[in-house]
């Protein structure tokens, strides 16, 4: 059966309706699968060497979050290069990027295949996929019919590119976009709280101001950091960073400010500070609330004269440096309980982003999934990975503490599982591959003491007991040596020198 005029009259209709621009992909995509009666369909996005699925239907929920570089998927590269519709035959050895992530057959294979790029002035913007598990399913269309559907869906692809241009004073998301797909950091997410917090980074990026980012460990403090960066003026200008937690206090100085030869002992050569290397471009003070009083008020200093001396050297030098701090601490109780400076804080906090935790995005959890999926398909050379609907389930049920970076080691971990027990083609992560319920919050393990063993003096023994509950909440921390300090009740400095001491370090 050919492809009625009115069948595609009804689409291009569809598509002219005032809808959100989400909403049209997905009533595209559906009616196309629709008309084309097949079991899954993609309109992908191509930027950046890669494609990014704008609108599914067909396929599993975590296939949105998934980025497909066109170095690691012929097939899609194919498309890529072919300037016209592709038809896969039925045995074509490149692998399909959706095999076993149409639900319902998880271990099928994808058989029949076409894709159709879509251009806008010769440029690649996009394909639209098209997949059946019946081998004949796309023989009953020709070419020009299904050219026809493409020139139907570039046209809207562009027209919303397009319009997102033109509002790019207001949502800056889109040129972010860009450049982040190019560097690899992409905030995945799209839930409303994430919706707001892209909007908030747009916004913010384009203003000058310096940015306090708090949230939870682990919650991408840091990737929004460099989305800020990323979409402001400075983008072309370094962005340094520096974790205020692993700063030795006698070294401190010299390390924001830089030093001359001969300003303390040890000082051989001139040394240029974080400062001047940011010049021009943005400082990202990373766990700033463990910066000690005294570096607090030094650098209230340069932020309101933009200018520094370096350690041993009289004159001041200027420099034009925004600033970007992160948080993870409550870092207004700290300027109520006097470790922090009020005044820096509220010059740090002119605009502060707050990132939520991922129990309150449980809905970005299939998309973060899959792009996690993806990327350790490729890290560990698998043909396919997918997540069962029970594990992704189980995944949702969890409250995670340690957030996106607790979610990125769990599936990582649970790649390594299944691929120890699964041989070839297809690895499924499955619940038992997720030790979720063992897994309890650092806060119930801090209070479990470790067992020691009665024998020796009491100060090895002490030693002993000490070395044992820092591994501990370090562990249950991520490692994290100033989420360490915290939950201990210690200043950051003195848990480094008793680490180093007990020979953690
Ligand atoms: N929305 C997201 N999309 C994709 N990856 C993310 C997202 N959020 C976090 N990640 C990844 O999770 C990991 C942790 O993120 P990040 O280091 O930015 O967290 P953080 O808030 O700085 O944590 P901490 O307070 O412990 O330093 C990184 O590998 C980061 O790339
Ligand atoms: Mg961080």
């Amino acid at each position: 059966m050919p492809l009625s005029i009115q069948s595609l009259a009804a689409i291009a209709i569809d598509l002219q309706t005032g809808l959100t621009r989400r909403d049209h992909f997905t009533l595209l995509v559906s009616s196309l699968r629709q008309l084309l009666n097949c079991d899954a369909t993609a309109l992908l996005r191509f930027e950046a060497q890669q494609f990014r699925p704008l609108a599914i239907d067909g396929l599993t929920q975590d296939v949105l979050g998934r980025r497909f570089a066109l170095d690691q998927h012929p097939r899609l590269e194919a498309i890529a290069r072919a300037g016209h519709v592709v038809r896969f035959p039925e045995d074509s050895h490149l692998p399909d990027p959706y095999d076993g992530l149409i639900p319902g057959h998880d271990k099928l294979k994808v058989h029949a295949c076409i894709g159709l790029p879509l251009f806008a002035d010769q440029n690649l913007i996009g394909a639209l996929t098209f997949d059946s598990l019946n081998p004949r399913q796309f023989d009953q269309f020709n070419d020009e019919e299904l050219q026809l559907i493409s020139v139907l869906a570039a046209a809207a692809l562009n027209n919303a590119l397009l319009v997102e241009t033109l509002e790019k004073q207001s949502l800056p998301d889109f040129v972010q976009q860009i450049s982040i797909a190019r560097d690899g950091g992409e905030i995945i997410g799209s839930s409303p709280v994430m919706q707001q917090l892209k909007q908030e980074i747009g916004i913010v990026a384009g203003s000058d101001l310096n940015v306090l980012i708090s949230g939870e460990t682990g919650v991408g403090k840091e990737l929004v950091a460099r989305a800020i960066h990323l979409g402001s003026a400075r983008a072309a200008h370094p962005l340094v960073y520096l974790n205020c937690a692993a700063l030795p206090e006698n070294v401190a100085e010299s390390e924001l400010f830089g030093h001359v030869k001969g300003a303390f002992t040890g000082a051989i050569q001139h040394r240029v500070g974080k400062f001047e290397l940011a010049d021009n471009g943005t400082l990202f003070l990373d766990e700033i609330g463990e910066l000690s009083l005294s570096l607090q008020a030094k650098l209230l200093r340069i932020i309101q004269y933009g200018d520094l001396q370096r350690v041993g050297d009289d004159s001041m030098k200027r420099v034009n440096v925004r600033i970007l701090a992160a948080t993870n601490r409550e870092l207004k109780q700290a300027v109520v309980s006097g470790q922090f400076r009020a005044d820096l804080y509220h010059r740090l906090s002119v605009f502060p982003v707050v990132v939520p935790p991922l129990r309150e995005r449980v809905s970005d959890i299939p998309l973060l999934a899959g792009f996690f999926c993806e990327r350790y398909r490729i890290k560990l050379g698998l043909t396919q990975l997918v997540l069962r609907g029970d594990a992704l389930t189980a995944l949702e049920g969890y409250p995670w503490p340690g957030n996106i970076r607790e979610l990125e080691h769990a599936i990582y971990r649970a790649a390594v599982l299944a691929r120890a027990t699964q041989n070839g083609g297809v690895t499924e992560l499955l619940p038992l591959h997720f030790n979720l319920n063992s897994q309890t919050a650092p806060e119930q393990q801090d209070n479990e003491m470790p067992p020691i063993l009665v024998q020796g003096d009491l100060a090895t023994l002490t030693d002993q007991f000490q070395r044992e509950v820092i591994r501990k909440v370090l562990t249950a921390s991520d490692m994290n040596w100033a989420a360490t300090a915290r939950k201990l009740n210690l200043n950051s400095g003195n848990l480094h020198r008793l680490a180093k001491r007990l020979g953690l370090k």
